[in-house]
């Protein structure tokens, strides 16, 4: 046996995006999932409010999900998709394309939500170049924004600790302003009246690059990471309207905003803005086997593969695309979704989410509140010289009185699965209310 073998030890795991000297000095356990609720090793309940890390959409251990996935490990373990093919890349593919807005049903499979925003990048650009524009090759993304953590995601992200100490980034990439203005559009219900405007910084951009070098403007519907940023009414519309104006290409990041969260399927749908690519990930599958994918319009899709002089049309892959067990899951959960009628269950949930989380707006520490569909955010003031501290000691004091909740920055996310109750609703709000009484 290895030396350095030590039983339970949590050296080893370096952990993501975690303090993990603070985590390792007091460690928080889990080890069982079912419906709303996370088990830790002593046996305590956990309410997720979410929905883990934006993604169990369905609750945890839906059944039908788990037996797809135990019967395709045992039928087809692996094959690769590279000049091969395995009948429920195909079949998932297809319903994916039945859930996309009009025409954007041509599906890229990756793994994870930041090879799902590196590969729209990349098609973009492809198709740019199969149009004969390869002049256009500029990325605009949005300040606050958040794609991942790969180069391109990071490159076109507006958050500057996933962007420093990494480098000169990918070329040709400018910002657009985000969109939170706490002054104006504090304590709003749903989308916030004021900011159509920071759309036509997009009007600035051009002139200073011109659309003849600009390629695609990334943005996330509504901006989760960086702290649940709801976009201005007219805002997206605007930024449609814009790109096409300028034959720029518009990919919706729809990560978070897919598969129900906002009670419909898409943002897209929600907002009725249809963009030429959207990626999507995490609640693909109810996040039981990692994947994510793109959807390109058939625009795109035929462009591409007309324009090529090999037989290979597009150079990009993953070993793990489309991979048997991660296609059997999110077959089993878009089943799972129909049957249950989820999406239409956090359209109707939506409204009581709203008042619960509104009336957070007369509780201590709190700036702002936001929400839209089964999304939440609360703004907490930031402790004197200790940016982030409250928010993590929120989340600290939350778990131990049995609520799971995310925080960023000072910002609490919420997202809870599209199954919670509405006594778990006020559950989340309750012990938040009683926390943020008791801490400083
Ligand atoms: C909008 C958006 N894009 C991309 C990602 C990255 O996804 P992943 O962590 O699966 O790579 C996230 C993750 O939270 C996200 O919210």
């Amino acid at each position: 046996m290895s030396q350095t073998y030590r039983p339970n030890s949590l050296d080893a795991f370096w952990m993501p995006f975690t303090p993990n000297r603070a985590f390792k000095a007091d460690p928080r356990m889990i080890i069982r999932a079912e419906g709303m609720h996370y088990f830790t090793p002593d046996g305590r309940a956990v309410l997720d409010g979410t929905a883990g890390l934006w993604c169990v959409a369905a609750g945890h251990a839906q059944p039908k999900i788990t037996e797809a996935i135990q019967r395709a490990a045992a039928e087809l373990d692996y094959a690769t998709n590279l000049n091969m093919g395995h009948p429920s890349a195909f079949e998932f593919a297809n319903r994916l394309a039945d859930l996309m807005p009009d025409r954007l049903d041509r599906i890229v499979y990756t793994n994870s939500g930041s090879e799902s925003a590196d590969s729209a990048l990349k098609i973009a650009l492809a198709y740019q170049r199969a149009r004969g524009k390869p002049g256009k090759y500029r990325l605009i993304g949005r300040e606050r924004g958040y794609h991942g953590v790969n180069f391109g995601g990071i490159s076109v992200g507006g958050i500057a600790r996933n962007r420093m100490g990494f480098g000169p980034m990918v070329g040709g990439v400018d910002h657009l302003p985000h969109t939170h203005d706490i002054t104006r559009n504090a304590f709003t219900r749903g989308q916030p009246k004021h900011g159509v405007e920071y759309a036509d910084a997009l009007e600035r951009l051009v002139a200073l690059h011109d659309a003849s070098t600009i390629a695609a403007v990334i943005v996330e519907p509504v901006a989760g990471s960086a702290g649940v940023l709801v976009p201005p009414q007219g805002y997206l519309r605007r930024l449609r309207e814009l790109c096409t104006k300028h034959d720029i290409l518009l990919i919706f990041d729809e990560v978070i905003t897919g598969f129900g969260r906002l009670g419909a399927p898409f943002g897209s749908h929600y907002f009725g803005v249809k963009p030429d690519l959207l990626t999507m990930a995490k609640a693909i599958n109810n996040a039981t086997v990692p994947m994510g994918a793109v959807a390109a319009s058939r625009e795109i899709h035929d462009t591409i593969i007309a324009a090529s002089d090999t037989p290979i049309e597009f150079f990009h892959g993953y070993t793990m695309s489309g991979h048997p067990l991660a296609c059997a899951a999110g077959l089993a959960t878009l089943e799972v979704f129909r049957e249950q009628n989820l999406f239409e269950r956090a359209h109707q949930l939506a409204p009581y989410w709203e008042d619960a989380l509104h009336s957070l707006r007369s509780a201590r520490h709190v700036i702002d509140v936001r929400n839209l569909g089964l999304i939440g955010g609360i703004e907490l003031e930031p402790r004197s010289g200790k940016p982030t501290q409250r928010a993590l000691d929120t989340f600290r004091k939350c778990f131990e009185r049995g609520v799971f909740i995310r925080v960023t920055g000072d910002i609490i996310a919420l997202s809870p699965p599209l199954i919670i109750e509405k006594a778990q609703v006020d559950q989340i709000v309750e012990t938040l209310r009683d926390v943020l009484k008791a801490i400083d």
